[in-house]
């Protein structure tokens, strides 16, 4: 993989220089969360009600592309319960102890955040199990013959499970989530709003036209909306005096080299690869990242959602096809090669 994909602007992925960004910018609360409009009013409803009944909010579980809001559903959710949220991911809970450790640290009412939960190593997951349903622990004590179990009660406590592969959470663990959010791509409305929301935050002046450009070219996706908003806030305020106006916004954004459907230079090579090499598809996953020299994984979560929310790709069991409109986009004729070579 080359240098300049890691810095991938459009990625929705968060990267070291998010991780402020991501902090001022993110919502407190739910009104201030712009779309996902149905999962918001079934989450008020939810929390009012938890609260009138003065109990804890049941296990939810969010899911959805990187970059669309879940971790900060997750504080939100947090906040609005006035509870402490401890976060941990998937990958980072290694041993069985570890979440032991963790989960018997809880006090009453707490949130436990955990990321990337369909990363969670099988065995690990039968721990939460007992913890999720019954708010007990069962650790065993010694090996072989003389091993014993010993169950230890824990408080009340909530988890908050985040996932970009639904698809890979064990039933038994999707189960014990007591609500499920699934977050989708925002409207280009939305994204303006966000777009709007975060220049007011960062105090920068953007003319309605410059928002709408930057809103188209993100991807849909909040986190990209704030990364470019940033570049092209950058951008002005070194070009111009800081008015984010429509043609130096227009230039920033033609520099970043991203499209006017956000779209960057590894979404036009995994198109043009499929169109160029295999005759625009079917071809599978694994065989376009050879071609490609992206990571499969990165191409499955990253790129290939928002080229299928585009309708510039199609999923088939035989693999992925650009569609007409992604040979539009792109400039190109579907090739007639297979005829010709039959008339010939
Ligand atoms: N609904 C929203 N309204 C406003 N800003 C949002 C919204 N969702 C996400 N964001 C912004 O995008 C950033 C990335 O969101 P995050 O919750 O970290 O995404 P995820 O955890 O799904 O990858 C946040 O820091 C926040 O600034
Ligand atoms: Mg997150």
């Amino acid at each position: 993989m080359s240098d300049k994909n890691t810095e991938r602007l459009v990625s929705a992925k968060q990267s070291g220089e998010d991780n402020g960004l991501d902090f001022t910018l993110r919502p407190k609360n739910l009104d201030d969360y712009v779309g996902q409009e149905k999962s918001k009013a079934s989450l008020k409803i939810a929390i009012e009600a938890a609260q009138k009944r003065e109990e804890n909010i049941e296990h939810v579980l969010l899911d959805g592309p990187p970059g669309l809001g879940k971790t900060t559903m997750a504080h939100i959710i947090a906040n609005e319960f006035n509870s402490n949220i401890r976060v941990t991911s998937g990958p980072v809970i290694e041993k069985s102890g570890d979440l032991a450790a963790i989960l018997s640290n809880l006090g009453e009412g707490d949130i436990l955040f955990i990321d990337e939960i369909h990363r969670l190593n099988k065995t690990i997951e039968e721990i939460l199990y007992p913890a999720m349903e019954d708010y007990a622990l069962n650790i065993i004590i010694g090996k072989g013959p003389s091993a014993r179990t010993v169950r230890i009660g824990l408080p009340n406590f909530t988890i908050i499970g985040a996932t970009t592969k639904v698809s890979l959470l064990s039933a038994p663990l999707r189960d014990r989530f007591g609500m499920h959010y699934h977050l989708d791509f925002y409207t280009v409305d939305e994204i303006k709003k966000i777009i709007n929301r975060s220049a007011s935050i960062l105090g920068v002046e953007i003319s309605p036209d410059a928002g709408e450009s930057v809103a188209c070219r993100s991807r849909r996706t909040p986190r990209v909306a704030n990364r470019l908003l940033k570049r092209v806030r950058d951008y002005c305020q070194v070009k111009g005096d800081g008015f984010l106006s429509p043609d130096l916004c227009d230039q920033a954004l033609e520099m970043l080299e991203v499209d006017k459907l956000g779209l960057d230079w590894v979404d036009r090579k995994i198109l043009e690869t499929i169109i160029d090499k295999f005759n625009g598809g079917p071809v599978g996953l694994n065989t376009i990242s050879a071609a490609t020299s992206e990571d499969m994984a990165t191409i499955e979560d990253v790129y290939e959602p928002y080229l299928m929310q585009l309708g510039f790709i199609d999923r088939s069991p035989r693999g992925r096809i650009v569609t007409d409109n992604g040979y539009k986009h792109l400039g190109k004729q579907k090739s007639k090669q297979k005829k010709m070579d039959i008339g010939k």
